[in-house]
């Protein structure tokens, strides 16, 4: 194995978020021989039945947890040329959520423990460890702390800022192997902070957008961490994700009751069967919205329902909204959808099949998110013909192109402020677009043409990792 992707969540095999699409697509688009890449992810309790009989075992670890010593089966599985490795331990990771447990610092701290015992175990060290996010950022620094091999080299890609795992100063002392004179390159605020030491610690590190990669150097959106990014930004890199486009592919989608190559008649059939299953009156000429989102606030939710209200009223459109997430913001929901049965269906929960469905029956999707790493969401809306209304921030602003009438360049609709006005006028806009048949076709050709694949991304990804290649055997700074 030459590179070692680590995380916790990747599809096919379990998904909270966009995290898991980015896990379960990038190893393979990176092209390698078979077995030059592995991810290595926990074994969580819902993996289903169908992958555990594919798995095979491999090794028993003995990891520690400072004083606790637990045993880590590790097994294996090799699918589209890349090789899993999934780490069981029933005490931490036979549980019915991924995160959110008052012991995620402990869980986590073992999994970058279990796989730092596998990697010492390996003959042939890996070039790289690409590390995802907070849930393993301690393995940088780990690796420049203990020297345990100053040849592997460590990249962070950070695919929220906002998410940092940390835990009181306690957890140093209690779960970490350390010495105490590193406790400030892991301490921030008077915490434990996991991401952090991997910011610090990692030889490069990267985002899934440029723009976020500017915005997170910025007191605004640096949660605290700006000046540490702004320190390291000769070291970081935004790369914008792609999409699997042979899993996402509107001609071959086993979940449309219509698949279809481009926006057609096929389409029609979608929309109106979507409108059946929403509970909304079947109609071509209404402008049909979608919203498939998890429902948290920084994905502008409040501002949509704030902004819903008035323009339902009058505006002769339908609104479809599929995901879960706050208990105000659903039940925010619910009460939009009773005051406007005939105009909004809320969807609660999260189904992959009923989203396909939605991406392909929607004229246009709204993503008005306060803040957007990068966002697959709108990806997986061109792909499908369904047209991105989105704040241009972060991966949002990199990916969506605003529509311009005179010169038909743009593939969606976008605004700036985080204004219900602004988001109002700009609906409307795409309104008045959408009742225009020439240049709504123009935009939906556009959509089509958008690069989305991960072509491009791959081989920015191989740039950063030739160029650690490099510099095998020198500490970058
Ligand atoms: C996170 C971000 C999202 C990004 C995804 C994959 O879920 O919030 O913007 O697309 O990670 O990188």
């Amino acid at each position: 194995t030459d590179i070692i992707h680590v995380a916790t969540e990747c599809t096919p095999f379990f998904k909270t978020g966009g995290l898991a699409d980015v896990i379960g697509s990038l190893p393979q688009a990176l092209d390698m021989p078979e077995g030059a890449v592995t991810v290595i992810l926990p074994k969580h309790r819902n993996l289903s039945e169908e992958w555990i009989q594919q798995l095979n075992w491999i090794h028993s670890l003995s990891v520690w947890v400072k004083w606790r010593q637990q045993t880590c089966q590790v097994y294996e599985l090799t699918h589209q040329k890349v090789r899993y490795l999934f780490l069981e331990n029933d005490y931490y990771f036979n549980r019915p959520s991924l995160y959110g447990d008052h012991d995620d610092g402990e869980r986590y701290a073992f999994f970058c423990h279990a796989i730092l015992e596998w990697v010492q175990h390996m003959k042939q060290k890996p070039s790289i460890i690409h590390c995802h996010d907070w849930q393993t950022s301690l393995i940088p620094a780990y690796i420049r702390a203990k020297s345990w091999d100053s040849q592997i080299k460590t990249v962070v890609t950070i695919h929220n800022l906002a998410y940092q795992g940390q835990f009181p100063p306690s957890v140093f002392k209690e779960l970490l192997h350390f010495d105490d004179q590193a406790y400030p390159i892991i301490e921030m605020d008077d915490h434990v902070n996991y991401l952090k030491a991997g910011i610090a610690e990692a030889d490069r590190i990267t985002t899934v957008s440029p723009s976020y990669s500017n915005e997170i150097q910025q007191p605004e959106f640096g949660y605290k961490l700006d000046s540490l990014l702004r320190q390291r930004s000769a070291d970081l890199t935004g790369i914008v994700n792609g999409i699997d486009l042979i899993d996402y592919n509107p001609a071959q989608d086993k979940e449309l009751i219509a698949p279809y190559s481009s926006r057609s008649l096929a389409s029609d059939i979608n929309k109106r069967s979507l409108q059946v299953e929403a509970g909304l009156s079947m109609s071509i000429s209404t402008p049909l919205f979608a919203v498939v989102s998890r429902l948290v606030p920084e994905k502008g939710i409040a501002l949509l329902i704030e902004t819903l209200n008035k323009l339902l009223d009058h505006e002769r459109i339908q609104v479809i909204v599929l995901g879960s997430g706050s208990h105000e913001l659903e039940q925010a929901l619910f009460s939009l959808e009773h005051r406007f049965p005939k105009k909004l269906s809320f969807f609660h929960g999260f189904d992959e099949a009923k989203a396909r469905r939605i991406y392909a029956g929607a004229d246009m999707l709204l993503m008005p998110s306060l803040f957007e790493p990068c966002g697959l969401s709108q990806l997986i809306s061109l792909r499908y013909g369904c047209v991105p209304v989105v704040r241009a921030t972060g991966g949002l602003k990199d990916t969506i192109q605003p529509f311009h009438p005179h010169t038909g360049t743009g593939n969606g609709f976008t605004f700036h402020t985080m204004s219900s006005g602004d988001l109002r006028l700009t609906i409307i806009r795409a309104i008045s677009i959408f009742h225009n048949k020439t240049q709504w076709n123009k935009l939906l050709t556009n959509g089509a043409a958008t690069e989305l694949s991960w072509k491009n991304s791959a081989k920015l990804y191989h740039i950063i990792y030739d160029g650690l290649r490099e510099r095998k055997g020198v500490w970058n700074q």
